[in-house]
């Protein structure tokens, strides 16, 4: 059987750690849990761009010539799931403030718990670049996985997918659909309730951000 843990990588910094920890609880309010947010997609990109291809450039400093290193090829874009992904997303611009931003609209129907979508606005030359796909939560896997089709449908090779909270169910069903997606989160936990809540997960990531409910 295949192992469907294996495209996850667990950023466990202990700065990320500790910052989900008071996001996830309940007491935080909406205008921390932005700053926090903010904050951890930011720490996260670092580790979703570690292995982003260098290339040598010849600069000049003040005291001598150099061969330096920057960034080779392909450009980056991230691609906010609505509403909740919009909460990330500064965070890694902060990071990468020359990546283009696309965005998708997509809400769960609360019964079947699908994924419908409203909105979409990606960069035209989507297929040219390496796009990280950014939604705090992935719990049945279904908004991740159909985001990550209409980035792809666009012309993308290279797509990651950046949450905050995993459920097994979501990975699992994630790694089924798009199994060359790897998926970078700062948790994986235990399981979804009857209402597809990822458990203990961190409540409704949307309203928390938006302070809807
Ligand atoms: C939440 C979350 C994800 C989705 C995850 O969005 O931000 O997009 O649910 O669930 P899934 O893995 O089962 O698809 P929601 O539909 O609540 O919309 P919102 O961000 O506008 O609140
Ligand atoms: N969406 C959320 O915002 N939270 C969950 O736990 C599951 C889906």
């Amino acid at each position: 059987m295949e192992n469907y843990m294996e495209n996850v990588v667990v950023i466990d910094h202990p700065l990320v750690q500790h910052k989900l920890t008071f996001l996830r609880d309940r007491t935080t309010g909406t205008k921390d849990f932005r700053m926090l947010l903010r904050e951890l997609a930011t720490l996260m990109a670092y580790e979703v761009t570690r292995d982003l291809p260098l290339e040598d450039k010849q600069i000049e400093t003040p005291v001598a010539k150099m061969t330096a290193k920057v960034l080779a090829g392909r450009k980056l874009g991230i691609v906010p799931i609505l509403r909740a992904g919009l909460g990330m997303a500064d965070g890694i611009m902060d990071l990468v403030p020359a990546a283009k931003v696309g965005h998708i609209g997509l809400y769960r129907d609360p019964e079947t718990l699908e994924p419908k979508g409203y909105y979409q606005k990606l960069p035209t030359d989507t297929s040219e670049r390496d796009m990280i796909v950014v939604d705090p939560m992935l719990a049945t896997g279904g908004s991740a996985i159909e985001g990550i089709r209409i980035v792809k449908e666009a012309g993308c090779k290279t797509v990651r997918l950046m949450c905050l909270v995993a459920a097994p169910e979501g990975i699992k069903a994630l790694h089924e659909a798009h199994p060359d997606v790897m998926i970078y989160t700062a948790a994986v936990d235990s399981h979804l309730n009857d209402h597809g809540y990822i458990v203990p997960g961190l409540g409704d990531a949307g309203d928390r951000i938006f302070g809807t409910k």
